[in-house]
This record gives structure tokens, sequence and C-alpha cells, in this order.
């Protein structure tokens, strides 16, 4: 009784130093041969970031649209195959005119280094969202971007603009209801899939991880179909704020879960 008395106190201890090591030991840098092969995020802070330095918010989003370019380039460089930012939710024209024009502007700013850029970056770019209400030269110069890097092989880039996830599972419920009229489908005929093929990330495998910085808890209408068994990573950080580190610490916190899609076992 005593010496197993003993044993256990011994064994405690050592699990303490074991655990403690253990701790020391967790890496901050993500392994790069079981990266996540989409990342989604949520590009949230932009005006309280502003706010905290007495500036307009615009001025946050311009810095929040620098931190976009980092963040892409960074996701390009370590083999990141996927990267899906929200933008502007169709929710955001509630927003003061004047700050709407600005986060245009930007935009339009970046699609036009884009149109430049793609090319030498590999990257192939994309917009998802509703295209009726995108200012028309801004629309020009997406589909002339989106044109330009159509057969890039390196990292896709999907920027969600005027993009809501319950509009687009409605216009897909739209269209498959169209091929019903049309007697091209009979309603239980309809299948998950099918649903997948007519939202804007039809082709693209769902996102494995979705980042919102900024503190906020919620989805925001963003990739609600697609996420299902997605890999949420929540910080407070301010998305000017956002660097490589804070995507490090995302995909190691993503590289030590356990998906388990519904079964018992770990899947990758
Ligand atoms: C995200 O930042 C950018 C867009 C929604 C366009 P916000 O502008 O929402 O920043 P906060 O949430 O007010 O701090
Ligand atoms: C989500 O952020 C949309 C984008 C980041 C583009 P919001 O700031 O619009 O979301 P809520 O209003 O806090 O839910
Ligand atoms: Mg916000």
């Amino acid at each position: 009784m005593h010496s197993y008395a003993c044993f256990s106190v011994e064994r405690g201890l050592v699990m303490a130093l074991f655990g403690k090591k253990k701790r020391t030991l967790i890496s901050h840098k993500p392994d790069m041969n079981a990266l996540p092969k989409h990342i989604a995020i949520i590009m949230d802070g932009n005006g309280r970031w502003a706010k905290k330095r007495h500036l307009p918010r615009t001025a946050g989003h311009s810095v929040g649209s620098e931190t976009f370019r980092k963040i892409a380039t960074y996701c390009n460089d370590i083999g990141v195959k996927y990267l899906t930012v929200y933008a502007f939710s169709t929710e955001n024209w509630s927003r003061p005119q004047e700050e709407v024009s600005a986060i245009m502007s930007l935009l339009k700013k970046y699609v036009l280094e884009a149109i430049d850029s793609v090319e030498k970056d590999n990257i192939h770019l994309r917009f998802w969202g509703d295209r009726s209400r995108i200012p028309k030269e801004l629309l020009e110069l997406m589909e002339y971007a989106e044109k330009k890097s159509e057969t890039m092989t390196g990292i896709f880039v999907n920027v969600c603009l005027n993009y809501g996830s319950r509009d687009e599972i409605t216009k897909a419920v739209q269209k498959l209801a169209g091929a019903v009229r049309a007697g091209e489908l009979e309603p239980e005929n309809i299948t998950a899939d099918m649903v997948s093929e007519s939202l804007y990330s039809a082709g693209t495998p769902d996102p494995d991880l979705i980042i919102r910085p900024s503190g906020e808890i919620r989805v925001s209408n963003f990739l609600l179909w697609q996420s299902a068994y997605s890999e949420y990573y929540f910080t407070d950080v301010l998305w000017p704020d956002f660097d490589e580190r804070e995507l490090d610490r995302a995909i190691v916190s993503f590289q030590n879960r356990s998906r388990r899609f519904g079964g018992v076992e770990a899947k990758k």
C-alpha cells in the first residue's frame, strides 16, 4: 500500500513535469505538410481598429486591404491551395454611403493591381457574390482579372463581394427549381452535390478552416452551406493587426483538432 502510494506520487510528479514540458513543446509553427487546403477568413475589425486610433473608419479599411494582400501572399508562399475572404456582405450596403464608396474604391485598387500581378504570382482570382449591384466599372475590371487569371495554377483566391450565404443558397434553389419547371429534373432527384454545384463555390472544396478576427463569435451570413464541417478559429486581433504569425497560430490550432465528420476516428 505504502509503496503503491509512493509510486502514485512519483507518477503524479512525472506526469506534472511531463505535462509541463509537453505544453512548452507545442509549436507555434505549422506543420507545412498538413496545411488546411482551404482557408476562409471573415476580414472583420477595420472600423474598431480605426476608432481606437481616432481615425475615420475608412482608414481601417485601407490598412485592412493591405493585410489582405499580405495574408494572400503568405498563403501562396506556404502552399495553401484555396483562400476565400469575406470583403463585403449583402448587408454591408446599409453602411454610410461614403464608407461603401471607400470600400469599393479600395476593391478597385486591388483589382487593378491584381490585373498586373496575377500571372507573375500565379494566382487564380475569382469573385463570389451577386454582381447585379456592383458598380459597372469595378465589375468590368473584376471580369477582366478573372479572365486573365483563369489559367493560373497557384493559389485560388476567392473574394466574396456583395456576398451573402442566404442569397447564394436562395439563388441555387431558384436555379434548381427552374430546372424542375423545365422538366429537366425531378424534385426527388435533387442531391446535396447538385446544391453545392449551384453555389458560387461550385468546384471548390469546402473550407477546412474559417478564421474570424475582431472578437466577434458569429458567422454573419458567410459560407453557411460550405462550413458544415469546417473548423472555426476566433481571435480578438483586429483584421488590420492580423499578420503571418496570427495565421500560423490559427493553422497550429487547426492542426491540433480532431476532425471526425460525425464518425469515431479522426480523419485527415
Ligand atoms: C470589416 O470591418 C470590413 C467590412 C465589413 C467591409 P468592419 O468595418 O466591420 O469593422 P468593425 O466590425 O466595425 O470593427
Ligand atoms: C462581416 O462583418 C462581413 C465582412 C467582414 C465583409 P460585419 O462587420 O458586416 O458583420 P457583423 O455586422 O458584425 O455581424
Ligand atoms: Mg464588423
